[in-house]
């Protein structure tokens, strides 16, 4: 999937950069932190809003960058947390926060995350942006909170799709339509366009060996076991068709090629 990171590599390090800076104190825990920030990620929210805004001939600005510093900070910040609540031993290949320290200090460097992605939205100057994030941060708590008290339910489909928007893919439309918002592209077909990407993308996560596993020991119910295999392939082209929609009306480039293949290959 990072395959297509060479195209837009340039402002993806300017992103790493702001991650990797973030600090000015050290200590044991935010040496691990910035460790954890910097380590492996695929930096996928921001891979798909800076192939967006390429593939619709935008300029990637300062304000972009900030954005998406943003969410992908809020996004680890939501990492420390949710491994916590799964009880994770692992995340991308090393050993999580919680596990070699303890979740007091895992659910505290999220909080400590949180407050820089703050202090980058409001460099963005944009009370609509400011309001998009606060709202996806509060979907994103309200369905791990909606999640952990259905553990073990025999849940139905559509609470199923409407934890995983809440909880993945509503920061993947926040952030797409946050970019529409600051280059003046049409909001909600960006905000559509992140959204069944989200979805798409944490369906797959659900469908993914280590899922499966920790899912079921943690009795969380994902799509394969509410709908089975084929309604969840169906619903996943349904998915698709409606990105390929979006994608059609844009511009002919390699950006576009990029995303039609990512979409290709959810
Ligand atoms: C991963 O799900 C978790 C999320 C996508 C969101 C977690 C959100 C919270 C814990 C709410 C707090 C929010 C903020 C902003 C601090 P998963 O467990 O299915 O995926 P995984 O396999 O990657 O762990
Ligand atoms: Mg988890």
């Amino acid at each position: 999937m990072e395959n297509f990171r060479f195209l837009v590599e340039d402002d993806i390090n300017k992103i790493e950069k702001h991650l990797g800076g973030l600090f000015n104190i050290t200590n044991d825990v935010l040496n691990d932190l910035n460790v954890f920030l910097m380590g492996n990620s695929k930096r996928i929210r921001s891979l798909i809003a800076l192939l967006y805004l390429k593939a619709n001939e935008k300029n990637i600005s300062e304000s972009v960058i900030n954005i998406l510093s943003a969410g992908e900070i809020i996004h680890n910040a939501s990492l420390l947390h949710d491994d916590v609540i799964d009880n994770a031993e692992y995340r991308r290949g090393s050993v999580t926060i919680s596990n070699k320290f303890n979740s007091e200090i895992s659910v505290l460097s999220g909080d400590f995350l949180l407050s820089y992605a703050v202090n980058y939205l409001i460099g963005v100057e944009h009370k609509d942006i400011l309001n998009l994030f606060i709202n996806a941060t509060r979907l994103m708590s309200e369905a791990e909170i909606e999640q952990y008290i259905k553990r073990n339910n025999d849940i139905k489909i559509q609470e199923y799709l409407q934890i995983i928007y809440g909880k993945t893919a509503s920061l993947f439309e926040t952030i797409l339509m946050s970019c529409a918002i600051i280059t003046n592209l049409d909001v909600e077909k960006a905000g559509e366009f992140g959204k069944l990407f989200g979805l798409l993308f944490q369906i797959n996560n659900d469908m993914s060996e280590d899922s499966i596993k920790n899912d079921k020991i943690n009795g969380v119910k994902t799509s394969v076991d509410i709908a089975g295999i084929e309604k969840t392939n169906d619903l996943k082209d349904n998915y698709k068709e409606k990105m390929r929609a979006i994608l059609e009306k844009m511009p002919d480039n390699d950006y576009k090629m990029a995303l039609k293949d990512l979409v290709n290959s959810l």
